[in-house]
């Protein structure tokens, strides 16, 4: 699936004066059903996460709280989004390489999967994922 794919969805957001609410219903906001949620914390000035892509998972990231960069990539172009709204969300499609860095002090990266955990989806080794992509030989 090609880079463009990935892109910022802006989700409902119920304004109120007690405070504003936001909600994700799998297939409705988000071109995925739901099998699971990870969220990322206490993440260290300078840390970076990520470093990966996967082969069919398709993922949405939210900035919860805080801030962080998410930079995607095809094996060809790079992308840098910036999140910072828990309104908004980073849909990534499957065979997109990411990183994420520039997080602010006490940022929390809620993320939703498409399917459970396994190994076997990953490609941690950028290569072998230009090889997939046959970018590379
Ligand atoms: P990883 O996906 O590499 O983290 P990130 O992309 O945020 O840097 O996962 C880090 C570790 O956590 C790795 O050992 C696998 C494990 N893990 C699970 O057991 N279940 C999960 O749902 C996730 C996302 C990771």
């Amino acid at each position: 699936m090609p880079l463009e794919y990935c892109k910022i969805i802006d989700l409902p957001k119920i304004t109120d004066a007690r405070g504003n609410l936001s909600f994700i219903e799998g297939g409705i906001h988000i071109p995925f059903e739901i099998a699971r949620t990870y969220y990322l914390y206490d993440v260290p000035a300078g840390s970076e996460r990520g470093g990966h892509a996967h082969k069919d998972l398709h993922q949405l990231m939210i900035a919860i709280s805080g801030s962080f960069d998410v930079v995607l990539s095809d094996g060809q172009n790079n992308k840098r989004f910036h999140l910072n709204r828990p309104y908004q969300g980073l849909y990534i499609c499957p065979m997109i390489w990411r990183v994420l860095d520039n997080f602010s002090s006490g940022s929390v990266s809620l993320v939703l999967a498409s399917n459970n955990y396994d190994e076997n989806d990953y490609y941690r080794n950028y290569n072998q994922y230009l090889i997939a992509r046959n970018i590379k030989k």
